[in-house]
C-alpha cells in the first residue's frame, strides 16, 4: 500500500551543463519535497539524467567521446552542482543504468505490446533533434522549430507506433475529475488542445542503426526505444517497477511532478496514455513551472544574458539563490533573473528583513535579559491597535502574537504550499517577519526596558516566538538559516514559552552592493 509521497522532476538531457533553469527547477521541487517532510511525511524525491537519443550521440561524437564517457562527466557534473543547491534528493537515477532502468524501461514496454498498443509500421516524416520529438509541418514556425529555431530532418524509417488516441479521452476524463490535477489551472485548456489534437498514433522505437545507443526494444534488436518512452520511463524504473514491487507498490503512483512548460505535451498527453495501457495509476498533479528570462528576455549567449547558476553561488551563496527562486520566480508562471533584482531583493528581504529582526532581537535579549526571556499567556502583550503602525491593526485588534500566526499567518502559509505556490509560502513567511518588526516598532522594548522590563522580556519572547515560526516556514528554502536561527534562539521547550538567546557572531545575511 502507498505509504510515501511521491515527488520528481524532469531529467535533464546530458549534452550540456546545467543552467539556470535546471537550478530553479530542481531547487523549487526540493522546497517542496523538505515542506512535506516538515509535515512529519515519507518523502520520495526523485531526480536523474537522461542519457540517451539522437542528441546527445551527435554531441558526444564532435567532442570525439564515447557517449557513456560523455553523459558520465555530465552526470558527474549536474550531481556536483546538486550537491552545492542542496538537493535534498532520495534517488537519482539515471537512463543508462542497466540494471534498474533499462529493466523497468522494458517492463513497461513489455506491457504495452500486451495491451495490444504497439504495432510496426514506416514513419515518414520530421523529426526535431533538439525536442527529441517528431514533429508536424503544423508545429514549425517559417519552416524551423518553434522552440530550437532550426528545420526538422526528415526521416523514413521503421517504428513502432503507440496508439495514444485510445486514451485521450480517458485522460480528458481524468483532468476533469481533477484526478489529475494541472498546475497552473490556465494550463488546462492548453493540454485538452493537445489531446483533441492527439488523433495519431506517435513513434516510439527507432531503427538501432540510426541511434545505436539507447535502451533496446524486448525481443527485437533492430529497434531502440525512443528517447521519450525511454525517459518518461525513469519515474517507474526509479522507485521499482520491473525489479521491485513491494517498494513500488508503496510509492506509486507521483504526488507531484514537477515539468517545465516546454515538455508539459509529453508529460499530460503521452505519459498518461503509457500509464493507462500498462493498466497503472496516473500522478495526482502535475507542476507546469515557467521559465526563467533575464531582463524579460529568453537568455542566450549572443544577447549577452545568461545567468550563471555558478557564478551565483560562488558570489552570494546558495541560500541567497534558493531564496530568489523562492520568493521572486512565481512557481506557475515565467519568472526574471537579473543582478539587480537579485541584489534588490536579497538586500531587502535577507539582509534587512529577515537578518535584521533575528540580529536586533537576538541583541536585545542578550543585552537586557542575558538571553533569558519567557512569555506568559496572563499577562501578554497584544498586538497594539488604535495608536500602532501594525498593518491591519483594527482587524487585529487584542490579538496576540500567537493568535496572529495561528488564525492568519499559518494558514496562509500550509494553503500556499499544498496549493505549490512557494512564492505565495515564502510570502506568509516574510509578512510574519515585517508584522514583527512593526510589533517592535509599536512597543519599542529599547526604551521600555528601562520602565518595565518584566512586559520587556514578554515582547521579546513574543517576537522570538514568532522569529522561530518565520525560520520554521523558510526551512525548506533556507536550510542552513533556518537552523542557525534555531540554535540561537534556543527554545526551552515545544509550546516556545522560553527561550534561552546566544549571541550571533556575525549578521546572518550581510549586505551586498550592486
Ligand atoms: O526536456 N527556465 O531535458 P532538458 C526554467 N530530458 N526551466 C527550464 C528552462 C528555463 N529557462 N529551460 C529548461 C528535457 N527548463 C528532457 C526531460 S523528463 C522525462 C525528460 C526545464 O534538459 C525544462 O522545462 O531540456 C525541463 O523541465 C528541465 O529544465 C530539463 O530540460
Ligand atoms: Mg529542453
Amino acid at each position: 500500500m502507498k505509504d510515501t509521497f511521491f515527488i520528481t522532476t524532469a531529467i535533464p538531457y546530458m549534452n550540456a551543463s546545467a543552467h539556470i533553469g535546471h537550478a530553479y527547477e530542481m531547487v523549487l521541487t526540493d522546497i517542496l519535497a523538505r515542506y512535506h517532510r516538515a509535515q512529519g511525511k515519507q518523502v520520495f524525491f526523485l531526480t536523474g539524467t537522461d542519457e540517451h537519443g539522437a542528441k546527445i550521440v551527435r554531441t558526444a561524437t564532435k567532442a570525439g567521446k564515447s557517449p557513456q564517457a560523455f553523459v558520465d562527466e555530465y552526470a558527474g557534473e549536474f550531481r556536483a552542482l546538486w550537491d552545492r543547491f542542496q538537493i535534498s534528493y532520495d534517488d537519482f537515477i539515471r537512463t543508462s543504468d542497466k540494471e534498474r532502468h533499462w529493466k523497468g524501461a522494458q517492463a513497461l514496454w513489455e506491457k504495452l505490446v500486451a495491451a495490444g498498443d504497439l504495432t510496426k509500421g514506416i514513419y515518414k516524416g520530421l523529426y526535431c533533434v533538439g525536442c527529441e520529438a517528431f514533429v508536424t509541418e503544423k508545429e514549425l514556425v517559417d519552416g524551423k522549430c518553434q522552440y530550437h529555431n532550426v528545420p526538422p530532418e526528415e526521416v523514413e524509417e521503421e517504428n513502432y507506433f503507440f496508439d495514444l488516441a485510445r486514451y485521450a479521452p480517458q485522460i480528458r476524463e481524468a483532468i476533469d475529475r481533477g484526478e489529475l490535477a494541472i498546475i497552473p489551472e490556465g494550463k488546462k485548456a492548453e493540454v485538452f488542445e493537445m489531446l483533441t489534437n492527439a488523433t495519431q498514433d506517435v513513434s516510439f522505437s527507432r531503427p538501432e542503426g540510426d541511434i545505436p545507443w539507447g535502451v533496446p526494444v524486448p525481443g527485437d534488436p533492430s529497434q531502440m526505444m525512443y528517447v521519450w518512452c525511454d525517459a518518461l520511463a525513469n519515474y517507474l524504473s526509479a522507485p521499482g517497477y520491473g525489479t521491485d514491487e513491494a517498494r513500488f507498490g508503496r510509492v506509486w503512483p507521483p504526488d507531484v511532478q514537477v515539468v517545465g512548460k516546454d515538455i508539459a505535451r509529453f508529460h499530460a498527453v503521452i505519459w498518461p496514455a503509457m500509464l493507462l495501457a500498462a493498466g497503472l495509476a496516473l500522478p495526482k498533479t502535475l507542476l507546469v513551472h515557467g521559465f526563467i528570462t533575464s531582463g524579460g528576455k529568453k537568455m542566450s549567449k549572443s544577447i549577452g544574458n545568461v545567468i550563471d547558476p555558478v557564478e551565483y553561488l560562488d558570489a552570494y551563496g546558495v541560500e541567497a539563490v534558493r531564496f530568489y527562486f523562492a520568493r521572486e520566480i512565481p512557481s506557475t508562471e515565467d519568472g526574471d533573473f537579473t543582478k539587480e533584482k537579485f541584489i534588490a531583493s536579497y538586500n531587502g528581504n535577507l539582509s534587512n528583513g529577515v537578518g535584521n529582526l533575528v540580529s536586533r532581537t537576538v541583541k536585545m535579549a542578550t543585552q537586557y535579559f542575558e538571553g533569558d526571556v519567557a512569555r506568559t499567556p496572563e499577562t501578554d502583550v497584544p498586538v497594539r491597535t488604535a495608536a500602532g503602525t501594525m498593518s491591519g491593526a483594527e482587524k487585529r485588534e487584542g490579538w496576540t502574537i500567537p493568535y496572529l500566526i495561528e488564525h492568519e499567518i499559518l494558514p496562509a502559509y500550509h494553503k500556499a504550499m499544498e496549493a505549490l505556490e512557494v512564492h505565495r509560502g515564502t510570502e506568509a513567511a516574510l509578512r510574519l517577519a515585517a508584522l514583527l518588526d512593526e510589533y517592535i516598532a509599536d512597543h519599542e522594548p529599547f526604551k521600555l526596558v528601562k520602565t518595565d522590563p518584566e512586559k520587556t522580556k514578554i515582547i521579546l519572547a513574543n517576537v522570538l516566538y514568532g522569529i522561530t515560526h518565520v525560520a520554521r516556514m523558510m526551512q525548506p528554502i533556507i536550510p542552513e538559516t533556518a537552523g542557525k536561527i534555531f540554535a540561537t534562539i534556543g527554545a526551552k521547550d515545544d509550546t516556545l514559552t522560553h527561550f534561552s538567546v546566544t549571541a550571533l557572531d556575525a549578521p546572518l545575511y550581510p549586505r551586498h552592493d550592486a
